[in-house]
C-alpha cells in the first residue's frame, strides 16, 4: 500500500489525488438521461441508499451474490492504482437505469448529468454524527489522510480541510440546488434510521417504480444494518484499502454516536460556529431520533 496521500486545494474544496487524477474523464463523462446519480457528503449512508436502490432496480440473486455494491454501483470520481476507476466501470454498464455515486459538491458535478436531466438522490446526515464516522473512516482507510487525534480532527472537519471540503458547503450547496432541479430528492440519514420503509416508499414514488408491500418488505429487511454488516456484499469485507482491526466499515449506523466522542467544550465550540455556518439556510437536521 503506498502511503497515505496529502490532502490540497482543488478549485477550493480540499481533495486528495485518488479523487482528481482522472478529473478530464470525470468532467468529460457523458450521462444518460435514465442515470441515476446518488450524492453525498462522505459518511451519510450512502452505501445504505445505494444498496435500496440496486435492490429496487435489479434484484436478480445471481448480481445479489456475486458482485459487491461499491462494483455495482460505480464510484464516479475514483482512480486508485490497478483498479477500474470510476468512469470506466459507469461506461461498462450496459443496463439502464445505471447507479452511479459520488461525494462531489454540487459545483464539481460533470455538466452532462444537469444536461440530461438525470434524476439525483442526496442523503445528508448531521455534521456531528457525520464528523465522528468520517473520523473512523479515515482511521481505517488506508487511501485517506492520517486523520491524527479526534479533537484535531474535529477542528479539521469545521474548517473543511478533509476529503471533499466542507460539510458545511456540501449539504447547503446540494439544498440549494434542489430550488433548481427538480429532479432531486433530498433525503436525510436520521429519516431513514426513523423509519426505513416510509423512505422506501418515498424513494419509489420519487424514481415512479412500483413494488409491490412484500418486495418492499423483504428489502427492508435486507438493508437492516445488522444483515448489511454480516453481507459481504454490502460491508465492504473485499476492500483491501480498508484495516477492519482498526475500525468496521459498517460501525454502529446510529444517530447520536457523536455523544461518546464530544466533550462539552466541544460541543459548544461546534455549535457556535455550526450556526454561524448555517445561518443563510433553511435546512434543518436532527442530531437525535
Ligand atoms: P457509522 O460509522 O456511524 O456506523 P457511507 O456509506 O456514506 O460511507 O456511510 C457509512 C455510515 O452509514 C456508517 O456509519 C455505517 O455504519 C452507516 N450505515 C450503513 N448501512 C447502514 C444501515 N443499514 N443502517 C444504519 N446505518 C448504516
Amino acid at each position: 500500500m503506498p502511503p497515505r496521500p496529502n490532502l490540497f486545494d482543488f478549485h477550493g474544496v480540499s481533495m486528495s489525488h485518488y479523487f482528481t487524477d482522472n478529473w478530464e474523464n470525470i468532467q468529460n463523462f457523458k450521462a444518460r438521461p435514465d442515470d441515476v446519480l446518488i450524492a453525498t457528503y462522505p459518511k451519510a449512508g450512502t452505501t445504505w441508499v445505494s444498496y435500496i436502490l440496486d435492490l429496487l432496480y435489479f434484484s436478480q440473486p445471481d448480481r445479489q451474490k456475486s458482485t459487491p455494491i461499491h462494483e455495482r454501483v460505480p464510484f464516479l470520481e475514483i482512480r486508485i492504482p490497478n483498479i477500474c476507476s470510476g468512469t470506466e466501470l459507469a461506461d461498462r454498464v450496459d443496463t439502464s437505469s445505471r447507479l452511479i455515486k459520488t461525494h462531489l459538491p454540487v459545483q464539481l458535478i460533470p455538466k452532462s448529468f444537469w444536461e440530461q436531466k438525470c434524476r439525483v438522490v442526496y442523503v445528508a446526515r448531521n455534521a456531528k454524527d457525520s464528523a465522528v464516522s468520517y473520523f473512523h473512516f479515515d482511521r481505517m482507510n488506508l487511501a485517506q489522510p492520517e486523520p491524527g487525534d479526534w479533537n484535531s480532527y474535529l477542528q479539521r472537519f469545521m474548517d473543511g480541510k478533509v476529503v471533499f471540503g466542507s460539510w458545511y458547503d456540501h449539504v447547503t450547496g446540494w439544498w440549494e440546488r434542489k430550488q433548481s432541479h427538480p429532479k432531486l430528492h433530498y433525503m436525510f440519514f436520521e429519516e431513514m434510521v426513523e423509519d426505513t420503509g416510509r423512505e422506501i416508499d418515498n424513494l419509489c414514488s420519487f424514481l415512479g417504480l412500483t413494488s409491490t408491500a412484500e418486495e418492499k418488505e423483504q428489502i427492508r429487511d435486507l438493508v437492516r444494518f445488522d444483515n448489511m454488516k454480516k453481507n459481504d456484499m454490502t460491508n465492504y469485507s473485499k476492500a483491501k484499502v480498508m484495516d477492519f482491526k482498526i475500525s468496521p466499515f459498517m460501525r454502529k449506523g446510529k444517530v447520536g454516536d457523536w455523544k461518546n466522542h464530544f466533550t462539552i467544550t466541544q460541543n459548544e465550540q461546534f455549535d457556535e460556529d455550526y450556526k454561524k455556518k448555517m445561518k443563510n439556510t433553511t435546512l434543518q437536521f436532527r442530531t437525535e431520533v
